[in-house]
């Protein structure tokens, strides 16, 4: 197993989070909807909304079914309603073309409005324990200053390179539950330690095999956008 993999897998069961409300269950409509609340706003501001979202539309049959007042109310203060919007879209199109059945597999779920390759990959692993790589925000960070990856990330090289960095990070054996750790952990990494300003560096399982460390560049990676 990479590195990178099993140093992870083992700092989350002291450090990681474990009690989200999303984590209860492998339902992949519980686990779509904390993944688009999550994209663009944190943790603590989405947990009272998806209590509340899930208690109003507990199942993607209601979702779809929702008059799209409804959702966009309940979604009220969350912010980027185009994410409410395609959340309505993709639970109709579940209805419609899945015969009621989220999809099982990364490449058809990123085909549903709403649903990038990352958070289509986030529901794969969590909801079926598929191996599939995610590369949010949070883990570009992580991966650019793990290798000492130079150049803006946002830049469709540099963008291609740490794609196949998270892949070749994956652990290999996932029949035990170890992409899903894997997975959870770079996310709470990359929230809790590996953080844009003032990164916890003293206490990341990663130190000792990170390039941005080892360089002293940890304040100078992620690279900014040229201007
Ligand atoms: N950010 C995006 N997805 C997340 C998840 N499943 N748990 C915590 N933070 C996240």
């Amino acid at each position: 197993m990479s590195f990178i993999a099993s140093r992870l897998i083992h700092w989350h069961s002291d450090h990681g989070r474990h009690h989200l409300p999303w984590q209860r269950n492998r339902d992949p409509y519980a686990i779509w909807l904390s993944e688009i609340m999550l994209q663009q706003t944190q943790v603590n501001t989405v947990i009272p909304y998806y209590t509340r979202f899930m208690q109003t539309f507990p199942t993607v049959a209601s979702l779809a079914q929702a008059p799209l007042d409804a959702i966009l109310a309940l979604w009220s203060g969350l912010g980027y309603y185009s994410r409410a919007r395609n959340l309505h879209r993709t639970a109709q199109r579940i209805m419609q073309d899945h015969q009621g059945q989220f999809p099982t597999t990364r490449e058809i779920i990123q085909q549903l409005p709403g649903i990038g390759r990352s958070t289509a990959a986030a529901i794969a692993v969590f909801s079926f324990g598929q191996r599939e790589a995610i590369l949010d925000g949070n883990v570009k960070r992580i991966l650019t200053r793990y290798f000492g990856i130079s150049g803006y990330p946002g830049e469709t090289k540099v963008q291609s390179l740490l794609w196949e960095k998270a892949e070749e990070s994956l652990p290999v054996d996932y029949s035990d539950g170890a992409i899903e750790t894997y997975t959870q952990a770079l996310m709470d990494l990359g929230a809790t330690v590996c953080i844009r300003k003032t990164p916890r560096c003293e206490v990341c399982p990663l130190q000792s095999q990170c390039a941005a460390f080892q360089q002293q560049r940890v304040d100078q990676l992620p690279s900014a956008k040229p201007r």
